[in-house]
């Protein structure tokens, strides 16, 4: 889009959600609210979009990094006067500005091309987008003259009992030609209930001079929901978790409870995967087709091939290839693999580390800092002991290898292929390839041991 700029109004602290986290990182789905905006702002094609930033701005600046400019809004006096810090740019750009507030994730492309292009068509000087909300509250109110043209946008702290009644509220996104809103925002004073310079304001004193103020009202109420507290983030991630939802259903993924299952934004899903309720699919994650995910996963930033099963189970940032099978109650902790057709069974935990194609580890095992090879099959109980309280060391074990039940590996060990594990074994030596190892003591009965003991008490107690 041509001769446009964007300016994301960023630099308040949002006092309101009691946080050391300054509001606009706050997450919807897995994002921080204002990179929605900015995903937005791409879709329209704008080139230059730049946030103003305040209150810890230099975390809003790590968390879009070069995706945008910034300006810094040193105090924080009001919408207004947040706006106002552009002015620095005047004299390099003339066109429309569409301004927006950081904190409102749910607008869509869609409604904010409607607002420019009402904007353009009406040659308005500047143009609010408005949407009619049941109850308004929490919202400046808009208020038109008899004839339905703008008159000016109140806030709530400083609205009359007739005015609060209004239920057409200024969703905080607007049009506005940038020669005529600088000259209008020299006018606005702080003499409102919270002491700030109100960008909305702006608007009355540009229609008491007569200029044209004009309003696109989007009939999708929801998408205009600024989020101000705890409890307006938990609305907007239902709203946005339903959409997401829908649209990975409509793609051919069964969600078999919509009301329990929270998928992110940015994670990816294949056909014919069915997710059962209870399951939480976060951050960067990928999931092939003909899954079968749940009751109760936790997938972080991790990659699930095709054919997957994982029950009851929690993995972060780790690979799973096709047809492997996880859980119940399995833990795959950061940098694991599990190869084709593997399976990790319950109460198994994996870190860092790598099984491999047809491997079984399928019964309360701890398996750290471990490459395993092909087709091995790890007993019941196994531990790598991996860490010696300063350093961690790794376990090697090749392709074919039988791990008897409750063996420990002391590590740094190597396995060769195809060698066997004595049950009970504890391994502090490399083992040959295709070779016994056995670490246990011997076992030794003693003939009539107990009987004789039960005697000797008998005699003592007479
Ligand atoms: C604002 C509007 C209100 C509208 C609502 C829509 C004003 C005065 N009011 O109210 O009419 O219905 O949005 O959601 O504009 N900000 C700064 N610097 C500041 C103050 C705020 O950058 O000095 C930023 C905030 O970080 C936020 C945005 O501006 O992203 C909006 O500020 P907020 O305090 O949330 O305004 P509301 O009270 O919601
Ligand atoms: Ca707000």
């Amino acid at each position: 889009m041509k001769s446009i700029v964007a300016i994301v109004l960023a630099a308040g602290e949002g006092t309101r959600m009691k946080s050391r986290l300054p509001k606009v990182l706050h997450q919807v789905c897995g994002k921080p609210m204002i990179e929605y905006l900015i995903d937005r702002l791409k879709e329209l094609n704008i080139d230059r979009k730049i946030v103003i930033i305040g209150y810890k701005g230099s975390l809003v600046k790590e968390a879009l990094g070069k995706r945008v400019d910034y300006i810094w809004q040193k105090e924080q006096l009001g919408t207004g006067h947040a706006l106002a810090q552009y002015r620095e740019d005047l004299t390099k750009f003339k066109g429309d500005l569409l301004v927006l507030s950081g904190d409102t994730p749910l607008l869509t492309t869609q409604t904010l091309k409607g607002l420019i292009e009402t904007h353009r068509e009406k040659d308005a000087l500047a143009t609010i987008l408005t949407a009619i909300l049941k109850p308004p509250t929490g919202y400046g109110r808009v208020i038109r003259h008899g004839d339905g043209t703008i008159r000016k946008i109140v806030e709530e702290e400083d609205a009359t009992i007739i005015e609060l009644a209004n239920e057409e509220v200024n969703a905080g996104t607007y049009c506005f030609k940038k020669e005529a809103i600088f000259q209008a925002l020299e006018k606005i004073k702080p003499e409102n209930v919270q002491e700030e310079y109100y960008l909305t304001d702006a608007i009355e004193v540009l229609t008491k001079k007569g200029h044209k103020v004009s309003a696109y009202t989007t009939d999708e109420s929801d998408e205009i929901i600024g989020i101000n507290s705890r409890k307006d983030l938990a609305l907007a991630n239902r709203i946005m978790r339903e959409h997401i939802l829908d649209r990975l259903m409509l793609n051919g993924v069964t969600i078999v409870d919509p009301l329990t299952t929270t998928i992110d934004q940015e994670v990816e899903i294949d056909r014919d995967t069915v997710i059962y309720p209870f399951t939480i699919i976060e951050g960067k994650s990928r999931i092939g087709k003909d899954c079968i995910i749940g009751p109760a996963v936790q997938i972080r930033d991790s990659r699930v091939a095709n054919k997957v099963e994982i029950k009851n189970s929690s993995i972060q940032n780790s690979i799973i290839e096709s047809e492997a099978r996880i859980g119940p109650y399995a833990h795959l902790r950061p940098k694991s693999r599990i190869g084709k057709r593997a399976k990790i069974g319950n109460f198994v935990e994996i870190k860092k580390s790598s099984i491999g194609r047809e491997s079984k580890v399928a019964h309360m095992s701890y398996i750290g800092d471990a490459t395993l090879g092909d087709e091995i099959n790890i007993g019941a109980g196994t531990i790598t002991c991996n860490y010696d309280g300063f350093k961690k060391y790794p376990t090697t074990i090749s392709d074919g290898v039988f791990v008897g039940s409750n063996t420990n590996f002391i590590a740094p060990v190597k396995i060769g292929r195809g060698a066997v594990i004595g049950a009970g074994s504890t391994i502090t030596e490399d083992v040959p390839p295709y070779a016994l190892a056995i670490a246990r003591g011997r076992q030794r009965n003693i003939k009539d041991w107990a009987k004789k003991r039960s005697q000797k008490r008998k005699r003592n107690t007479k």
